[in-house]
């Protein structure tokens, strides 16, 4: 009586082993789990005599056509239809490194037919594909590095994401994940070099631990909380760093500039505080800083205009107070700049031209603003000292291409070549009526 059931679930699971045995010993010998299916790699592989033309494994291709992906067109040949497939240079079969679904109609599924034959897969993309997520196959977790999911899979957590153990780069965005933080996804990823997880209503707190060969850090637009570890500037190697659109507060780490290899970094949107570290002053190739949209204090630090590679520079709707350290020469060489919404700071009239529009008061002689902010001037004459408030946010990036905008002498042109051309016509009738009655 007792043995029974375990002996059916026996059979069963056998059955089950053996089918998937089947499968993925069917691509074994081409490729090994561990081992990418690389062109040297494939060259080793004992290939036939005779020079059939290179074709994609079957099964490969009954799993493209079961995702409704246009195989009419050899799916090896490149380009190929949207870039949506690309094959190793295997014989006599070829066999998929990467596969791209771009806007799935609704009755698309990835089944687990499609997916075990689809495991040499090394880069899955998703873009505009709401079909369920599915378990993917250990094979296929094992050689993927690379996995993007925009607007897709309607629903992901951060369990399921952090199974891709293997992975290089991941992409996630637009669409929710729910985890207990980002830890239990990068923590799983030990291989990781770029990761974006945006616009995912992700919850929890920063990771207190990274692995230390990230480049690429984007988690902006998510619902994360608390402090930015000082950790997070032992990424020696990390050049993009976007935490925006959060609910980080805090400071930024003292050790800040320990971050040499940064480019770009956005803190925008946040509830941050206390001062920029002086430390930022050593970082070489910073190109973009936007720590707008925060409660930042202080003084701005004068060794920003110092750095040479900076293109990007917003601190605007903050609390920094004084005097703004940048000249117009400086602001000029900026593509975008912007310091308004932070009413205690001022600009040095005689280093700044007022006619650019900084959404700042000018300074007294003790360093103060000299009045607040109108509420809102909706003039736009140039002239006066004081006109050159600008509540208006969007118009303060262009700011320093207002100078050259002045219609008034066009139009006194236009009026005075009116005025003359008819003065020259009255002369030529009255010539003309002269001699004809004459
Ligand atoms: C396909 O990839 C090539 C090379 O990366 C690129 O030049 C081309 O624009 C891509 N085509 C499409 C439709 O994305
Ligand atoms: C996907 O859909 C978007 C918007 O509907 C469209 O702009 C884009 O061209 C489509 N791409 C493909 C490859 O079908
Ligand atoms: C990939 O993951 C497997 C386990 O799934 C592991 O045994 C293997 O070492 C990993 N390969 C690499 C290159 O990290
Ligand atoms: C995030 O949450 C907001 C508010 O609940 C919701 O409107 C939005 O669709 C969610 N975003 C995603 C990607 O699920
Ligand atoms: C997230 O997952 C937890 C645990 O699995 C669950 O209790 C919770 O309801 C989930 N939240 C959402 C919004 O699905
Ligand atoms: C970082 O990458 C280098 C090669 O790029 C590698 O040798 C090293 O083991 C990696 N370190 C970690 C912690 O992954
Ligand atoms: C950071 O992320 C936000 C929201 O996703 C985006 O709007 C912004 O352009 C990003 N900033 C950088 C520097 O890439
Ligand atoms: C700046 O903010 C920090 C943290 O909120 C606070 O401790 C400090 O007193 C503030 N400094 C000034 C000058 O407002
Ligand atoms: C970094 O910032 C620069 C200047 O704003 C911008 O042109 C560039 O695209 C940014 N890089 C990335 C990876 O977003
Ligand atoms: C403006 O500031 C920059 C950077 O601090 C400096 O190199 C330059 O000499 C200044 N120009 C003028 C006209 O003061
Ligand atoms: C403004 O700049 C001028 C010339 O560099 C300097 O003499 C003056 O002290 C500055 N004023 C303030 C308030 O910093
Ligand atoms: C502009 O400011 C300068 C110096 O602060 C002052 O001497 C001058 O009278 C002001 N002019 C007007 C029109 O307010």
């Amino acid at each position: 009586m007792e043995p029974r059931p375990p002996l059916n679930l026996l059979i069963l699971l056998h059955f089950l082993l053996s089918c998937t045995l089947a499968t993925s010993s069917s691509l074994a010998p081409h490729i090994s789990p561990t081992k990418s299916p690389s062109p040297p790699a494939s060259k080793k592989t004992p290939s036939p005599s005779s020079a059939s033309p290179s074709t994609l494994y079957p099964k490969q291709l009954q799993a493209l056509q079961s995702l409704n992906i246009p195989t009419s067109k050899d799916p090896c040949s490149q380009p190929s239809l949207h870039n949506a497939t690309l094959c190793d240079s295997g014989k006599p079969f070829r066999f998929l490194v990467s596969l791209r679904l771009i806007n799935c109609s609704d009755d698309v599924q990835m089944s687990s037919t499609a997916l075990e034959s689809l495991t040499t897969l090394q880069d899955l993309e998703f873009f505009n594909c709401p079909i369920p997520p599915a378990r993917f196959p250990p094979i296929l977790i094992s050689n993927l590095r690379s996995f993007t999911c925009i607007n897709s899979l309607r629903k992901l957590t951060g369990v399921w994401l952090g199974r891709l153990q293997n992975l290089t780069d991941l992409t996630v965005s637009g669409v929710s994940v729910n985890a207990s933080g980002p830890l239990i996804i990068l923590g799983k990823l030990k291989n990781l070099r770029s990761v974006t997880i945006s616009h995912t209503n992700l919850t929890g707190n920063l990771p207190k631990k990274w692995h230390l060969n990230i480049t690429h850090i984007d988690l902006s637009a998510n619902q994360l909380k608390g402090k930015i570890h000082s950790s997070l500037t032992l990424l020696g190697d990390l050049e993009f760093l976007n935490l925006s659109s959060n609910e980080l507060s805090g400071e930024i780490p003292i050790s800040f500039g320990d971050l040499l290899s940064l480019r770009n970094v956005s803190f925008a949107s946040n509830s941050l505080s206390g001062s920029i570290p002086d430390s930022m002053a050593d970082i070489p190739g910073l190109v973009q800083l936007d720590l707008s949209s925060n409660q930042f204090n202080g003084t701005i630090p004068k060794f920003i205009s110092k750095m040479k590679k900076l293109k990007y520079l917003n601190l605007e709707k903050n609390n920094f107070h004084g005097v703004m350290p940048f000249n117009g020469s400086f602001i000029k060489s900026l593509a975008v700049f912007k310091v308004g919404g932070n009413s205690n700071l001022c600009y040095n009239h005689s280093t700044v031209s007022s006619k650019l529009k900084l959404g700042i008061a000018p300074c007294d002689k003790d360093g103060l603003p000299v009045s607040p902010p109108p509420d809102k001037s909706g003039s736009s004459g140039d002239d006066g000292n004081n006109s050159d408030y600008s509540d208006d946010d969007t118009s303060s990036s262009d700011a320093k291409h207002n100078e050259e905008k002045r219609h008034g002498p066009s139009k006194i042109v236009f009026g005075v070549a009116i005025g003359l051309s008819s003065v020259v016509f009255l002369i030529v009738f009255l010539v003309l009526l002269s001699k004809w009655c004459g």
